[in-house]
């Protein structure tokens, strides 16, 4: 999509549609909303008398304006009322004014930087929620559709007042470009089907994201990984026939202070079958996006890279498929991780704790001490916060905290969950250090717990997406599928992380 900006006035505008916004309770338009008011001889004062225009967040009236001005369509998009008017609210209705416009077949419009008026936000956040929202409103993954006709927006123009205000606006454009076009990474390779998105082409998206930005890749294989000691991915991986990959991206962003590191570490399970412990049909429907974790490290990688935050950020994802071959691993195999623990396979099902293991392992090798690791790893996690919230553990507060106010900060929410050590008993083996898994209750608790085990030491948090990483039908800035997420907390987490 191309983004534009110019100076001038809106209602000047000669294009498709316009976009203005409106905030709740208005009865007398000024500013951009007045002046295409009055070019419409008061049409829209006319349809708030009526009730019919009321700037509810979310509201959007299009109107057509029959010769009365250069552009064929205006609309108004409610804002909902002055105090709660913030970037999320903006994001989401540049989205679904994006959706609107091409439903009527509309492939170029121009808006105003929403939300910008009196005691709103600055017209660079505006200008990255305006784009984001539409970038990510707007994504479809139909490159397996043969009729590749449908129309889309392909070019997008903000209007500045003046001269003075275009640069600022454009770091704004900037900014949203790069986090929509990394979440919208991480969307298509989750949205991939498995026959498609194997290790092999995950660590093939890594070296693109390498190659466009500079930033160092290392893809280690089997024998490398059996040299390193890694029995726990590499148990999981022995029942497929898919070569695992574990991809590590190195972005040196701090270079002479290598103490200010974050590691952040991504399940990458291209399709999870079950393994052995084989999971139903309709358990195994949506795995594919197994490996929405591994692809949000990527994602976020692509856009640091960019960005360019005063931190170092290393980038791991143990990749694999978890499948029932025959040389799968059995219930009751033990297997030891790179750093000398044993683990007994209680259930081959839990199997994103055990590559994680040895991704969180190889973190701490490499000296890291402050680690994400994201995974949609457990059930029990939607049952515990359904689709709304992503759950959060960790064995530092003050991490954890860190990483949930990054999430806030754009609008992904984080809810955190326990980890008292009494939890621990539940995955006690009787041959092997730790079970990976741990009997009925705490389901989410627990897997995290086993993934803390590897940590050793280090600042450590973990996010279970099990229920955020793709939605059922479209919500806001996400279409149906999957939705990026956490592409953007982790990207906010890095700038948090920035000595400068
Ligand atoms: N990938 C699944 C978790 C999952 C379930 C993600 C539903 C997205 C939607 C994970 O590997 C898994 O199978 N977890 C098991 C763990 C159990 C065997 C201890 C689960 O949650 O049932
Ligand atoms: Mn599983
Ligand atoms: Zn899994």
């Amino acid at each position: 999509m191309e983004i534009s900006v110019v100076a001038g006035n809106i209602t000047q505008q000669e294009s498709p549609a316009i976009v203005v916004g409106m905030l709740q309770g208005v009865t007398d338009p000024a500013g951009a909303l007045g002046e295409v008011d009055q070019a419409l001889d008061g049409a829209i004062t006319s349809l708030i008398e009526d009730g019919e225009i009321k700037g509810n967040r979310g509201e959007l009236t299009l109107l057509h304006t029959l010769g009365k001005l250069p552009s064929k369509r205006v609309v108004v998009a409610g804002l909902g009322y002055s105090d709660s008017v913030s970037i999320n609210t903006v994001r989401a209705l540049a989205a679904s004014v994006g959706r609107l416009l091409r439903s009527k077949g509309v492939t170029q419009f121009v808006s105003v930087v929403l939300g910008t008026g009196e005691g709103g936000m600055g017209e660079s956040e505006s200008a990255q929620a305006v784009v984001e929202g539409a970038e990510l409103g707007l994504y479809r993954f139909d490159k397996h559709k043969t009729d590749q006709s449908s129309p889309q927006v392909r070019e997008i123009t903000l209007i500045a007042a003046d001269d003075s205000k275009i640069a600022n606006i454009e770091s704004g454009v900037n900014r949203g470009r790069i986090i929509a076009d990394a979440v919208n990474l991480c969307r298509s390779m989750a949205n991939e089907p498995p026959n498609f998105m194997t290790p092999t082409m995950m660590a093939e998206n890594a070296l693109d994201v390498a190659t466009s930005t500079g930033i160092e890749i290392e893809v280690l294989d089997r024998p490398q990984m059996a040299e390193l000691g890694m029995g726990a991915l590499l148990g999981v991986a022995q029942g497929s026939d898919e070569p695992p990959k574990l991809i590590v991206l190195r972005y040196h962003g701090d270079p002479n202070n290598e103490e200010n590191n974050l590691g952040i570490v991504g399940k990458g399970i291209t399709f999870d079958s079950g393994g052995l412990d084989l999971k139903s049909a309709a358990g195994m429907l949506e795995m594919k996006s197994d490996m929405a974790g591994g692809a949000s490290i990527i994602g976020a990688m692509k856009a640091i890279a960019q960005l360019k935050p005063k931190v170092n950020v290393i980038g791991i994802v143990p990749a694999t498929e978890n499948m029932p071959g025959g040389k799968a691993q059995r219930p009751s195999d033990v297997v030891k991780a790179m750093n000398g623990k044993t683990i007994e396979i209680g259930n081959t099902d839990a199997e994103g704790r055990l590559v994680l293991a040895d991704g969180v392992a190889y973190a701490r090798s490499l000296g890291i001490t402050k680690i994400v690791d994201v995974a949609t790893l457990t059930g029990a996690v939607v049952v515990a916060l359904g689709n709304l919230a992503s759950g959060i553990f960790g064995n530092d507060q003050n991490w954890i905290d860190t990483v949930i106010q990054s999430g806030e900060s754009v609008g992904e929410r984080l809810w955190q969950l326990p980890t008292f050590d009494e939890y621990k008993d539940q995955y006690k083996s009787d041959i092997a250090d730790i079970n990976n898994t741990g009997g009925r209750g705490a389901g989410a608790t627990i897997g995290a717990l086993i993934i803390g085990e590897f940590a050793d030491g280090a600042q450590w948090a973990h996010l279970d997406i099990a229920g955020t990483n793709r939605t059922s039908s479209v919500d806001g800035f996400n279409p149906k599928g999957a939705t990026g997420a956490p592409v953007r907390t982790l990207v906010a987490l890095a700038e948090s992380q920035s000595s400068e």
